[in-house]
């Protein structure tokens, strides 16, 4: 939002709200460039917006509890103003529908994940006709260049490459919400990644929530090594990255589509979900640990300096202490550089809410600190070997909270601080030599 502070003005503004994960942030991009089109201006102050959306996310319901406080938030906004627009997007939009409307009667419009490029026409609509706007169709092709995105930032962006999920994790609501997987054209994908290279752009996250079926569903002859080769030759963009990975569909093409690019970063983010088989089974993900295991043996042949991350889910239904301990023994020796966790959540409308053995809450929390504790000190540990180190860094700017202290990220995706020193620009490559490690960042000077 950082633009948004330059571009207020009295008569049309826009404020916007995100959660969940990189695609939605790139879905409210996409929210925002078409109001940017018919001429509003991005405000961060809800208070000054004749429009505000909130792109939500629904993967968790600690997630939807909170959205649902901050909609209603809103509602003395818009009893003040009763022309104001509230417009719900994302996820929780395409879950909840019509119920939205009764859950906060203020909202004016909902606005599913397959409608996102239909925003200006219903805010026309709602404009002239006043009544409410449910916009929630199933599976709309998404075209892919028309809009353009208003980017959040300077240095790097979101790409997407492919929509949808065709995997049903048991867990998990992406599917229903995201509908099926829907592959962009190369062709797109390399223009789009062009002129962010030419508008000055250094870092591309190309997105997808399983970037290794790319092309699969279109039965295209490009498949997603292919993709990232192409774009490593003809993109001009300095670093890219991909997101998500899934350990089963993750293959040798891939790895070697990596080893020999320039470009594409030796961050491997593989989310596990668990260390025990019999809980990996019933989340219908498709590996073993000992395929996993075997997998991250191969990456850290072909990749020793490569930085491995994981996502993990504690409390899945059926998870005894015995198996917990198997996940905590898994995280112990694959050495995860990061892990992100997460108490695991009932979605309804998926297996695994329905499923016996489902785990108490005051269960999941200790089990959660326990895996914490444990991936910290690795973590740590992991960043005490960089001390001495001399590490390129992609230069992102001052950080946040000291005016003093640049900040940036290293090709494995760890973040690094050190001193200002005049030569830090935005956008640059730094070579600093890492001096105090911590679990989270790095801190160092240049070399
Ligand atoms: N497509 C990606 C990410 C999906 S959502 C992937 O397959 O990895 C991001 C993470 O949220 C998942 O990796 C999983 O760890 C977590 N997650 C998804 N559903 C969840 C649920 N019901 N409860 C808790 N965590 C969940
Ligand atoms: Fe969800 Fe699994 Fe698809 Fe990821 S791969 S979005 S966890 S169903
Ligand atoms: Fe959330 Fe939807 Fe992403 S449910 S994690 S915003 S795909």
């Amino acid at each position: 939002m950082t633009e948004c502070a330059q571009q207020r003005n009295k008569e049309k503004n826009y404020y916007i709200i995100s959660y969940g994960c990189q695609m939605n942030q790139y879905d409210s991009e996409c929210l925002a460039g078409q109001l940017g089109a018919a001429g509003y201006l991005c405000t961060e102050d809800p208070e000054k917006a004749d429009i505000i959306l909130i792109n939500t996310c629904c993967v968790r319901e600690s997630a939807e509890k909170k959205i649902y406080g901050k909609i209603g938030e809103f509602k003395r906004l818009k009893t003040a103003n009763p022309s104001l627009i509230i417009g719900i997007a994302g996820c929780m939009a395409q879950k909840d529908q019509a119920a939205i409307f009764k859950k906060a009667p203020h909202v004016d419009i909902v606005l599913g994940t397959h409608n996102i490029n239909q925003l200006l026409d219903l805010v026309q609509e709602k404009q002239s006709h006043n009544e409410k706007i449910l916009a929630v169709d199933n599976a709309v092709k998404r075209s892919t260049l028309d809009i353009p995105a208003a980017r959040n930032g300077q240095i790097s962006a979101w790409v997407p490459i492919m929509y949808g999920c065709n995997n049903f994790c048991t867990y998990c609501i992406v599917p229903y919400v995201r509908g099926r997987e829907q592959s962009r054209p190369a062709d797109d994908i390399l223009k789009e990644m062009k002129e962010l290279a030419q508008r000055g752009f250094k870092e591309v996250t190309l997105l997808g929530q399983n970037v290794n079926s790319y092309g699969k569903d279109a039965g295209s002859s490009t498949d997603f090594a292919d993709l990232l080769s192409v774009i490593d030759k003809e993109s001009g963009i300095e670093r890219i990255r991909y997101m998500t990975s899934h350990p089963r569909d993750i293959n040798d093409k891939v790895l070697s589509a990596i080893k020999e690019s320039r470009h594409i970063c030796e961050h491997f983010h593989l989310p596990v979900q668990s260390g025990s088989n019999a809980i990996l089974k019933a989340m219908n993900r498709g590996y073993t640990t000992e395929e996993y295991r075997s997998l991250i043996h191969k990456i850290r042949t072909i990749f020793p300096d490569s930085a491995l991350t994981t996502d993990l889910i504690v409390g899945f239904p059926g998870e005894t202490d015995e198996l917990f301990e198997e996940t905590l023994q898994f995280v112990n020796s694959i050495r995860f550089d990061a892990s992100y966790t997460f108490l695991y959540s009932p979605r309804s409308g998926t297996p695994a809410a329905t499923m016996s053995a489902q785990v108490p809450e005051k269960i999941k929390k200790e089990r959660l600190n326990r895996l914490m504790l444990v991936q910290n000190d690795i973590s740590l540990d992991i960043n005490k070997k960089l001390e001495g180190s001399c590490l390129e860094v992609l230069v992102e700017g001052p950080s946040k909270n000291d005016q003093d202290t640049v900040t940036g990220r290293t090709r494995t995706n760890k973040i690094v601080l050190w001193k200002k020193t005049g030569q830090d620009i935005p956008g640059s490559l730094a070579h600093i030599i890492i001096t105090h490690a911590q679990t989270w960042v790095l801190k160092g000077e240049r070399c």
